[in-house]
């Protein structure tokens, strides 16, 4: 045995999850204000309607998320961000909201909700909450009203275009069958705008009681004590309601158009002064904008909007074709560098707008699941920014069995499909992409048990769940120390009990290797090194820093095979050194 490798063996033993307290005190010095709770918090991402049933409706619900916050404790995570619970007709599951301060039906009452918050509470787990409020569902009493005639009081909380006044210029909308964003409404001869579906229409924001109506809504929630705020497409809520014509192909670049328009930034500030400012609670957007000067306004802290954007160029990275390793690091690594002196990122690969974790950005073929898997949560765990772990990827849950249209629930997929004929498309080739990338995918039951449908209800399931559940569960995962769950549970003990993997300064290395990401962390004399293999071939990586290893924090395999500054990795293996 090469006396290297034996070397790193026992180094494994001695894995160092202790608290770093002198690195703490240099941080300390560097001003205790760069510290806060949101930036150190390990987000889980609960879809409710697919996490656990408990009336055998097959729908999931907030006493069955209730029922397992022991198991959402046992991953160490430290806050929930659930999607909207609030009253829905569900065209679009749930970001339709018919009411806002009141509890879906099919998810419970405001008893299961304050019961389970104060449940989240007791364990030290802070809950996010989805504020949907670019549109409302069409069953809104705000949009009865604003409909019903044209002098309504509620008229102006929408977006309305006479039809006298001709036919509007043309809005592309996200989730329209003819990807118009204009709905015309005989009852008022008028048309309304919805940027998504026909039963979401815009509110103005422009109008202040619109403004206030939001704020009112948030404080209802926040004096219940919710822990923060995700705000749904947001980036969207300011229009330019005079509605000129735009002379572009508004599909492709709908970004440039309809993101952060001018009036957003008052509408934020005026949101942390009202909201923001009088709790602490994290604020999140949904979007970064159109680029980073967008993105630096919307987070910068001296401002006073709001502590974190998602930005989707990284998660828009892979393709039903595949994706480069050195794109994605490029993508990474500049956003990184656009926020290492000021702002602060979210970190995420997956959501419940995106296929799976492991089938998109990883290796779902039986062999290299489950270190594929764990190589990526490695990844989000160990970037700078606020990680966002979307449910079941801790178990390396896959896509599902989707495969003609009517397998589909999504709205997205349904209206797309539709559109696609619409336009004489290539309907075989939307149905391919569908089944890679569909939202439907990452929406599927959680993998509980192997027993009938996955443990997740005893009814049949809404979405069917994933014929691979028999071998990938919790109940399965808990007890095998090697699993996709047990890797996941010691990456983020690893990274509560390391402040560099929060605080530490990041450096991209072997940036144009094609199959390893390769970065260190330093924070003061505290550093470590991350080597992530990307391929399912044997990769090698020379890197001076190799000399410096004092110890193996954590291994998705069990070699290490370092000869001098050469490393080895095996197939998707994931390694984390802490450096001399
Ligand atoms: C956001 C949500 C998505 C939803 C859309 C409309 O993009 O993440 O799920 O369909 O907004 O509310
Ligand atoms: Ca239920």
């Amino acid at each position: 045995m090469k006396t290297s490798l034996l070397l790193m063996i026992l180094a494994l033993t001695i894995n160092g999850c202790k608290e770093n307290t002198n690195s703490k005190q240099k941080l300390a010095e560097k001003g205790e204000s760069s510290r806060k709770w949101w930036k150190e918090a390990i987000i889980y991402q609960i879809y409710p309607r697919s996490f656990k049933d408990t009336n055998g409706d097959g729908v999931g619900d907030l006493k069955g998320i209730t029922q397992k916050l022991d198991y959402i404790e046992s991953l160490g995570v430290t806050a929930v961000w659930l999607n909207p619970i609030y009253s829905s007709p569900n065209d679009d599951n749930g970001y339709d909201v018919s009411d806002y301060r009141d509890i879906m039906s099919d998810f419970g009452t405001m008893e299961d909700f304050d019961h389970m918050l104060s449940e989240m509470h007791e364990r030290n787990i802070k809950l996010v909450m989805d504020v949907v409020v670019n549109h409302s569902s069409d069953e809104h009493y705000w949009f009865q009203q604003s409909r019903s005639s044209r002098d309504n009081p509620y008229r102006d909380y929408y977006h309305w275009w006479p039809a006298e006044k001709g036919e509007p210029n043309y809005r592309y909308s996200l989730f329209d069958e003819k990807g118009d964003a204009w709905k015309y409404d005989s009852l008022t001869d008028a048309y309304y705008l919805h940027y998504f579906s026909q039963k979401q229409p815009d509110l103005n924001w422009e109008n202040p009681k619109v403004r206030k109506e939001v704020y009112d809504i948030m404080h209802f929630w926040a004096e219940k004590g919710v822990d923060g705020f995700r705000l749904d497409a947001f980036q969207f809520v300011a229009k330019d309601t005079s509605f000129p014509a735009i002379d572009d192909d508004l599909e492709k670049n709908f970004i440039e158009h309809y993101a952060v328009q001018d009036g957003l930034h008052d509408y934020l500030k005026e949101m942390y002064e009202e909201v923001f400012s009088k709790y602490d609670v994290m604020s999140v957007a949904e979007g970064a904008g159109r680029n980073f000067e967008d993105a630096h306004n919307l987070v910068d802290a001296d401002r006073k909007e709001l502590n974190m954007a998602y930005a989707f160029e990284g998660v828009d990275i892979a393709k039903p074709e595949g994706y480069s390793l050195k794109h994605f690091k490029e993508v990474f690594t500049k956003w990184e560098r656009e926020f290492s002196e000021k702002g602060w990122l979210s970190i995420f690969l997956a959501n419940h707008d995106q296929a799976r974790l492991v089938s998109r950005f990883g290796n779902d073929s039986p062999k290299y699941r489950a270190p594929s898997a764990k190589m990526l949560n490695t990844f989000i765990l160990s970037m700078r920014g606020t990680p966002y772990c979307y449910y079941g990827d801790e178990l390396g849950m896959t896509n599902g069995n989707f495969e003609t249209i009517e397998d589909f629930k999504d709205i997205a997929a349904i209206n797309g499909y539709k559109k696609v004929i619409n336009e004489n498309g290539d309907v075989d080739q939307y149905l391919k992409n569908l089944r890679f990338s569909s939202r439907d995918n990452g929406r599927t039951p959680m993998q509980w048990s192997a027993s009938e449908h996955a443990g997740f209800s005893t009814g049949e399931p809404w979405l069917p769940v994933t014929d691979n559940y028999k071998t990938i569960n919790v109940v399965t995962e808990e007890t095998d120390s090697s699993s996709v769950l047990n890797h996941f549970k010691k990456m983020v003990q690893l990274r509560k009990s390391h402040d560099v993997l929060v605080y530490g300064e990041y450096r991209l290395l072997a940036a144009s290797h094609p199959e390893v990401y390769a970065f260190s962390r330093e924070l003061d004399e505290k550093k470590v090194l991350v080597l992530l293999n990307f391929s399912a071939d044997d990769a090698h990586v020379e890197l001076e820093e190799l000399s410096a290893i004092s110890d193996t924090l954590i291994n998705n395999l069990d070699i290490v095979d370092i000869v001098e500054n050469r490393i080895s990795l095996q197939p998707y293996q994931a390694i984390i050194f802490s450096l001399n």
